[in-house]
């Protein structure tokens, strides 16, 4: 069953059409990825389904957005987080100038607080350095630590999906394999994942099925094996010519020119 899925969603920002009929699923326990040049509307589709549209000022026009089978667009964030669904934003965004500690309770204000006593050991084994960073402003941490942070505090809700926007943006390639490989192990523990990245190479490492998206509209969707084998992903998105032999996917390959 699709533990997540978007049907036909029309988003605006004002008099901008950013998503022009988007529909895609995540089946219970995937990792799907969505890939894209800039301003494709990657991050749009996350803040449509995590409710957190409106803080940017923009508008579901048509569609739909399912959790579980229930209907989740047009929901405040608070609502789609009670629905099992936590984003970690693009940039991160962790409290600059709260204590890592701060950050994560923030993170479970909204758990019950047996759920959340939980969560927070589960963040503690995948980010033991966060432990150790405990009592440290956020804003002191490095990039990589900032995004374990950030995806730590999504986790403090147990989500049952998590959106993930970029997180391997700007990470030195030892930090974004640190960061690949958690999120194989959040998702090995059972939580579906959405994941938006730039590296096209890592995340069809990850995912299982990737979508495409071209100016706000799917433009190439399937099995991640197969775009990533597929000449047309090939030749736009990784850099090899026609022909040449298909490259093993790793972290780094290539990314988005843009
Ligand atoms: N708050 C906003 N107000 C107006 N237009 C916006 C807003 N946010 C995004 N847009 C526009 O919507 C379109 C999609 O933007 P979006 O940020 O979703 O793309 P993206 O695929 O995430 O890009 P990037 O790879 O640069 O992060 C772009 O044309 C962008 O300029
Ligand atoms: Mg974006």
């Amino acid at each position: 069953m699709a533990e997540l899925s978007v049907d036909g969603l029309v988003v605006d920002y004002g008099p901008v059409r950013a998503l022009d009929g988007v529909s895609l699923s995540v089946p219970s326990g995937a990792v799907v990825a969505v890939l894209g040049a800039n301003g494709a509307g990657k991050t749009t589709l996350l803040r449509a389904v995590s409710g957190t549209l409106r803080f940017h000022r923009g508008r579901i026009a048509a569609g739909g957005v399912t959790v579980a089978g229930a209907r989740v667009d047009g929901q405040p964030a608070a609502a789609v987080v009670r629905r099992g669904v936590t984003h970690v934003p693009e940039g991160r965004r962790v409290f600059a100038r709260m204590t890592v500690e701060e950050n994560l309770r923030a993170g479970g204000l909204g758990t019950p607080r047996a759920a959340a006593v939980r969560a927070r050991r589960r963040v503690r084994e995948l980010f033991p350095v966060l432990a150790e960073r405990a009592h440290q402003r956020a804003g002191l941490l490095s990039g990589g630590e900032q995004q374990m942070l950030a995806i730590g505090r999504a986790l403090m809700a147990e989500p049952s999906v998590l959106l993930l926007d970029e997180p391997t943006l700007g990470l030195a390639p030892r930090a974004a394999a640190t960061i690949a490989a958690t999120i194989r192990a959040i998702n090995a523990a059972g939580t579906s994942i959405l994941l938006v990245e730039q590296n096209v190479a890592t995340a069809l490492s990850l995912a299982s099925h990737a979508y495409v998206l071209e100016v706000g509209a799917v433009a190439l969707a399937g099995p991640a094996a197969e775009l990533a084998a597929g000449d047309e992903v090939r030749r736009r998105y990784l850099g090899v010519a026609d022909g040449a032999p298909a490259p093993q996917a790793r972290a780094g390959l290539s990314r988005w020119s843009a």
